[in-house]
């Protein structure tokens, strides 16, 4: 049972779950829990009970009334993720990381109030950024007078993002691959570069008095083989169109400059939702960018969730390689969900592959059957209509995934019918967070609990800060490094495909 709803602020604050009749999902704190109920002697085990069996994981602390804190008496490398460097013997109140250690006190507080385990969720956030989901549990320890006066805890951590693997022999040095990122995409370009041990090269971007562009590389790129991450999604002063010319523009200076191989790396690729002729006359949009990339001299093109992957690498001669994001949102929302009976919802017909093998995916994390669903959807003269839903989300807390969010509009109406049919929870999951123009608006007045999206395109900032708790922005750098060494290096993709970085669901 969740009580967080019921406790006081200061808890709300700092987890996202309170669980007083705990059921853990991760191993550790499974066991640990295991172990506490088939030690309980009375009210609960000693120290001496679960001693040994800390010995392998978790960790123990030991109040210290006088001084409203408490000493760590064993298991300092399993609460390191937490608190930072600790030894045993430390109090919390010394610990390198005051969060973690305020956390802790919080939970060993309520364990011992309330004398029996408690079991909390949280996001554990680094750099500001949403790395690993925590579940984390204390149970109360009895001292040698029958007193409640110590805590067994236990801690599992899922991350998120895989880092990419450390390789034995990184490019870090390896003068023949170069890689810029441009305009808004520099922050997820040096983290890229990071993961990779590169440092992003210079280039420069000139904006002239009537809006014309000018990019060009500030280093030699003669036989080099060269990255340039670019996302082409349309933002405020700097539209799509005018990030796809810069795009264009520069891969056709780095060939003028001798370049051997260019990779246009575009994590969210524009202009991919008009792939068919629909109405008599239509552009095929996704054929004229491939043209256009291929015009210019592009040897490759690499995105994350391609609108259709069949469009996608129809629309190419260049190699054409599609990641997708879908295992980074199912590990987070695998941890979000716990327990709770869930549905995976496709906001429209033509989002129900995606989302049925996405549905696959959770259901092989969470080891239960997930339901699914999917709304009707036609847009004609920007308008959307179409109300058939179908699907089994009454008592569940349902996942609405679709490819981007652009004006909000094709989620919200999803998570309001998913709402008229019963679901008790609603999760919108994206990879592509464009949040174009009133999206703000379609989706505040739209019954969602949370939105979950990546940061293929630059985050929002402004939007973030006012979502703060709701919004919540995975990285995809990982993924790209892994796919830029493997591209470089002559790796697999399609064992990446497979497998996502470092054998991820
Ligand atoms: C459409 O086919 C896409 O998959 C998305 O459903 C759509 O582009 C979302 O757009 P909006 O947020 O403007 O409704």
């Amino acid at each position: 049972m969740t009580t967080l709803a019921e406790t006081q602020p200061f808890l709300k604050r700092l987890f996202e779950r309170l669980d007083l009749a705990p059921q853990p999902i991760g191993a550790e704190t499974k066991h640990a829990l295991d172990h506490w109920r088939t030690t309980r002697r009375g009210v609960a085990p000693t120290f001496a009970d679960v001693v040994a069996d800390l010995r392998h994981s978790g960790f123990a602390f030991r109040a210290v009334p006088e001084a409203r804190d408490y000493e760590i008496v064993i298991g300092a490398k399993a609460v390191a993720p937490l608190l930072g460097d600790v030894a045993e013997g430390a109090r919390l109140s010394e610990a390198p990381d005051r969060r973690g250690a305020v956390r802790l006190r919080r939970l060993f507080d309520e364990a011992l109030r309330i004398g029996e385990p408690a079991l909390v969720q949280f996001t554990l956030v680094e750099n500001g950024r949403d790395r690993a989901g925590v579940e984390l549990l204390a149970a109360p320890l009895a001292l040698a007078d029958g007193a409640l006066g110590a805590v067994l805890g236990a801690m599992s951590i899922q991350r998120f993002e895989t880092p990419a693997p450390a390789r034995a022999a990184p490019p870090l040095g390896d003068e023949t691959i170069i890689m810029f990122a441009l305009g808004s995409s520099r922050a997820l370009g040096e983290r890229v570069a990071r993961e990779l041990g590169l440092a992003l090269a210079p280039h420069e971007e000139r904006r002239f008095e009537d809006d014309e562009r000018k990019v060009r590389p500030l280093i030699g790129v003669r036989d080099k083989d060269v990255y340039v991450i670019s996302s082409l999604d349309g933002e405020a002063g700097d539209s799509g169109a005018d990030k796809l010319i810069r795009l264009l523009f520069f891969i056709g200076a780095l060939r003028d400059a001798g370049a051997a191989r260019v990779t246009a790396v575009a994590p969210y690729l524009s202009y991919a939702r008009k792939d068919r002729r629909t109405k008599p006359l239509d552009p095929v949009a996704t054929r004229y960018v491939a043209q256009l990339l291929e015009g210019v001299g592009a040897h490759r093109i690499v995105t994350i969730d391609a609108h259709n992957v069949a469009a996608f690498e129809n629309a190419f001669r260049i190699e054409s390689v599609a990641l997708d994001a879908q295992a980074l949102l199912a590990r987070y929302l695998a941890h979000r969900l716990g327990a709770e009976p869930v549905a995976v919802v496709s906001p429209d017909l033509g989002g129900e592959k995606r989302a049925e093998l996405f549905r696959q995916r959770l259901e092989t994390l969470l080891a239960r059957p997930v339901a699914k669903g999917f709304m009707d959807k036609h847009r004609s003269m920007g308008e959307i209509s179409g109300e058939i839903f179908a699907g089994d989300v009454a008592g569940r807390a349902v996942v609405i995934l679709d490819d981007l969010i652009s004006s909000g509009g094709t989620m919200a109406r999803a998570a309001h019918a998913c709402r008229t049919h019963g679901a008790t929870r609603i999760v919108l999951a994206a990879t592509h967070g464009l949040f174009a123009r009133d999206a703000e608006t379609a989706l505040r007045m739209a019954p969602i609990d949370e939105i979950v999206v990546t940061d293929t395109v630059a985050p929002r900032e402004a939007l973030a800060q006012r979502w703060r708790g709701r919004l919540v922005t995975l990285g995809v750098a990982a993924l790209l490094a892994e796919a830029i060494a493997r591209l470089h290096g002559g790796g697999s993709i399609d064992e990446l495909l497979e497998t996502g970085p470092k054998g991820a669901p």
